[in-house]
C-alpha cells in the first residue's frame, strides 16, 4: 500500500478562503472588521516565523492585524498591562500570545488575563473547561485543524478507534475531547505508554503530538491506518541543510497507512487557518451577530466549531 497524502496546505487554503468570505460579508452587513492582535515575547527564531506567518494570513484575510513584539526581557506586569488594554480594545476579537514565554513569566497568570471572548488559541481555562463540559467553546486550533484532517478523507468518525501520542494542553488533551465529542473511542497515549506499538497496531486513526522525531514506525501501524503528524522537529539532511521531520517515520509509514500527512504541509497550515477561523467565531459571537439573514439556513461558518452567544461571552468589550 502507498498511502495518499492529506494536503494540509490546500486544506487550509479552502479554509482560509472561506474566512475571507465571511469577512466581506461581515464588513457588508454589519461595517465590522474582525481584528486580531498577535503577541510575541524574545526572539525564538521559530516562534518569530510563526507569528509573522499569522500576522500576514490574518491581513490577507482581511483582518485588521496587529503585532506586538516585546523584548525578552519585558516584565509580567507590563505584559499583563498590554493585555488589558487589547481586552478593551473594541476593535480587537482575538488576542493570541506565542509560547513559549520567557521564565521570568508565569504562563498561565497570562494566559488567564485574556478574556475568553478573545481568547482565540482557546487556552483559557474557561474555553478548557466548556470544552470539556461538551459546551460551545473557542477550541484549541491545532486539534481543530486535526480533527477537520480527518474528515477530509472519513466522512463519519463515529466509532472510530483513535490513538492519540502526547497529553500536551495545546494538542493531545483537547484533541482527545474532540475526538470523543465525534463518537471516537480516543486512547491518549505518551512516550511512557506500555506496549505503545501494540496499541497503535489496533488503531484506525494514530494521531502523534510526542514532539519525538520518527517515533511512530511503519510497523506500529494497522494496514490502511490513517496517521496524523503533529510533530515539527528540526533536524539536518545529509548535506547539513535545516530539515523538518514529523513524529512519523514517513517512508515506513507510507508503505502501511491508507492517509498520511506530511511535515511540512500538514497539521501546520491547519493551525494558522483555525487561528482565523476562531478570529471571525469571536467577532461573531462578541457582538451577538450572523452572517446570514436567516440564521437557521445556514451557520455563519460551516466548517467551524460552533459557539453560542453566552451571556458571559456576550460581556466583553
Ligand atoms: N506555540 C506553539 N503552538 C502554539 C499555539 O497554537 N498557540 C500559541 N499561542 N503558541 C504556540
Amino acid at each position: 500500500m502507498n498511502a495518499i497524502r492529506i494536503d494540509g496546505k490546500a486544506i487550509a487554503e479552502d479554509l482560509r478562503a472561506r474566512v475571507a468570505r465571511d469577512v466581506a460579508l461581515l464588513q457588508a452587513e454589519w461595517n465590522v472588521t474582525p481584528g486580531l492582535a498577535v503577541v510575541l515575547v524574545g526572539k525564538d527564531p521559530a516562534s518569530s516565523v510563526y507569528v509573522k506567518t499569522k500576522a500576514r494570513q490574518a491581513q490577507a484575510v482581511g483582518f485588521k492585524s496587529q503585532q506586538f513584539l516585546l523584548p525578552g526581557s519585558v516584565g509580567e506586569a507590563e505584559l499583563l498591562e498590554l493585555i488589558g488594554n487589547l481586552n478593551a480594545d473594541k476593535s480587537i476579537d482575538g488576542i493570541l500570545v506565542q509560547l513559549p514565554l520567557p521564565e521570568h513569566i508565569d504562563r498561565w497568570r497570562v494566559l488567564e488575563a485574556i478574556h475568553p471572548a478573545k481568547d482565540v488559541d482557546g487556552f483559557h481555562p474557561y474555553n478548557v473547561g466548556r470544552l470539556a463540559a461538551g459546551r460551545p467553546a473557542l477550541a484549541p486550533c491545532t486539534p481543530l485543524g486535526v480533527v477537520h484532517l480527518i474528515k477530509s478523507v472519513v466522512s463519519d468518525l463515529s466509532g472510530l478507534d483513535v490513538v492519540v501520542i502526547g497529553r500536551s494542553n495545546i494538542v493531545g488533551k483537547p484533541l482527545a475531547l474532540l475526538l470523543g465529542d465525534a463518537g471516537c473511542t480516543v486512547t491518549g497515549a505518551q512516550l511512557q505508554t506500555r506496549n505503545l506499538p501494540g496499541l497503535c497496531r489496533e488503531a484506525d486513526v494514530v494521531v502523534a503530538a510526542a514532539g519525538c522525531a520518527e517515533l511512530v514506525r511503519g510497523d506500529w501501524l494497522k494496514p490502511g491506518a490513517i496517521v496524523i503528524d503533529v510533530g515539527i522537529n528540526r533536524t539536518t539532511d545529509s548535506t547539513g541543510a535545516a530539515k523538518l521531520i514529523g513524529d512519523v517515520a514517513f517512508v515506513e509509514a507510507s508503505k502501511r497507512a491508507s492517509y498520511i500527512t506530511p511535515v511540512p504541509g500538514g497539521v501546520g497550515p491547519m493551525t494558522v487557518a483555525y487561528l482565523l477561523a476562531n478570529t471571525v467565531n469571536a467577532a461573531v459571537s462578541r457582538r451577538g451577530l450572523s452572517l446570514v439573514k436567516n440564521p437557521e439556513a445556514s451557520r455563519p461558518c460551516s466548517c467551524l466549531h460552533q459557539l453560542d452567544r453566552s451571556a458571559d461571552l456576550q460581556r466583553a468589550t
